[in-house]
């Protein structure tokens, strides 16, 4: 990514000010872990998507005119020593194409100059910690100046508004980081699926963070700064609990594991699931679901194109799975009665419950509106089958080329009365990232994530060794 792409977006954003509006933006905070060690920092999205900056203690300050401001901590040798090297505000002018820095530290001094005779102050809601009153406290000095003529912004916008809606669309140097960052994700589970193999075949004690060590050596390996989110290695029936993390479980002969994990690469995610025999061969039943869940997903998939709707795959897959569901005896025809009652009547909901996709980008569950813009007003009522509550609902929004989005089905078996012992406590995901297109190599969709098999064939061919 070039230093042009961060200041035409930062053009594209200004366009939506108002000649008079002014955006202020903060990167994300560091955070305390424990006594005086911090979480490992990771800038702000939004404020990595304006200007490729990942130190922290930084804020944008962008006007309608298209000029803009950066704070960043300033130059000090002894600081520099001890935490690293520092852009500082002389030379980030030239580094990240801004129009002029200053150091954070006048921060409160600037702010208030800058807010003066600006009808319009556009800023993230709800994101950032203690910014509403940072922002109440600028005003205020303003306003102070009000009678000598100074004009006070009589409008707070949110800014993330017209930032997601940016965001929502990956331009070709996005979309080639996430293509990176999903390949090696897809490297990094077929090391754990064959470490796993490899470890019971030489009778070793295996456990879940044996499989994670192996996903974080592939990341890192291949340059991805950290993972995009915990990693989820799930031995056995740990699968059925959607946000389990890799912990210490042993990993046995005879059980599926559930890997959900993806790196992140230059600031963008990836995110991916599979399920795989640990011992690398899959039983009757595991491979009775995992056929299952692939053909949802399989269906799913083809439902993701130019036009379609984002509720389409997870309807997709829904139909599939409801049929699955009685055709192999997790529900019984006789009480729930066809497909299309187990859909209404959301029966399949025991066993899927979660949605399909999610957007994703730079961050792992993507910010962009799950409506669709021009239909926000069409709200539609209905009765949910399971609570009784009334629902109001949108049109869904319509994809369109450049939009990405998870797909991943999943059956989780939980023992109960009825459900045959065959299943019980079997839990498979199938992950892929997705890449909404128009270019006929692809059929309305480009998975980016199948650098690693999803076949019963193909994932037991890669674990014989
Ligand atoms: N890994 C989080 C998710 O699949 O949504
Ligand atoms: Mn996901
Ligand atoms: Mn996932």
């Amino acid at each position: 990514m070039t230093h042009d792409n961060f200041a035409q977006r930062r053009t594209r954003l200004a366009q939506q000010l108002g000649p008079h509006g002014i955006a202020i933006l903060p990167t994300a905070l560091e955070r305390p872990r424990n006594r005086d060690s911090d979480f490992l920092y990771r800038h702000d999205s939004y404020f990595y998507y304006l200007t490729g900056f990942t130190e922290p203690q930084a804020w944008l300050v962008l006007t309608g005119d298209g000029q803009s401001t950066l704070f960043c901590q300033p130059k000090d040798l002894e600081r520099e020593i001890w935490d690293g090297h520092r852009l500082g505000p002389a030379a980030a002018p030239a580094a990240l194409g801004v129009t002029q820095a200053f150091s954070v530290a006048e921060l409160d001094t600037q702010l208030p100059k800058l807010l003066e005779n600006r009808d319009a102050v556009w800023f993230p809601f709800a994101t950032h910690a203690g910014l509403e009153t940072r922002m109440d406290g600028w005003l205020g000095k303003v306003r102070s100046r009000v009678r000598y003529g100074a004009l006070c912004p009589e409008q707070q916008r949110d800014l993330c508004g017209p930032l997601d809606e940016m965001r929502l669309f990956k331009d070709a140097s996005e979309q080639a980081t996430m293509r990176r960052a999903a390949q090696i994700s897809a490297g990094a589970h077929i090391r754990a699926m064959q470490r796993s193999a490899a470890m019971l075949r030489a009778g070793q004690d295996v456990r879940e963070f044996h499989l994670d060590a192996e996903l974080l050596h592939e990341f890192r390996q291949h340059g991805s700064q950290y993972p995009a989110y915990g990693s989820i290695v799930a031995a056995g029936a740990n699968a059925c609990v959607l946000h389990y993390r890799a912990d210490a479980a042993p990993i046995r002969n005879g059980e599926l594991v559930l890997i959900d994990a993806g790196c992140e690469l230059d600031g963008y995610a990836s995110d991916i699931t599979r399920t795989f025999p640990a011992n690398g061969k899959f039983t009757g039943p595991q491979r009775a679901l995992y056929e299952l869940v692939l053909a949802s997903q399989e269906a799913a998939v083809a439902a993701t194109r130019p036009g379609a709707r984002f509720t389409d795959p997870h309807e997709a897959s829904v139909k599939v799975l409801a049929q699955g569901m009685l055709d192999v005896g997790l529900l019984n025809k006789n009480k729930v009665g066809l497909a299309q009652d187990v859909i209404a009547n959301r029966s399949y909901f025991q066993f899927y419950m979660h949605r399909t996709s999610h957007w994703i980008g730079m961050d792992v569950h993507d910010c962009g509106s799950y409506v669709e813009p021009a239909e926000v007003g069409q709200v539609s009522e209905r009765k949910d089958p399971l609570s009784g509550e009334t629902i109001k609902d949108r049109p869904s929004r319509i994809l369109r080329p450049g939009m990405a989005l998870t797909i991943e089905p999943g059956l989780y078996v939980r023992p109960a009365k009825g459900v045959p012992e065959q299943f019980h406590n079997i839990g498979i995901r199938i992950e892929d990232d997705a890449i909404v297109t128009e270019d006929p190599k692809f059929k309305g969709c480009e998975l980016i994530s199948r650098g690693v098999p999803v076949t019963v064939d193909e994932i037991e061919a890669l674990m014989r060794g």
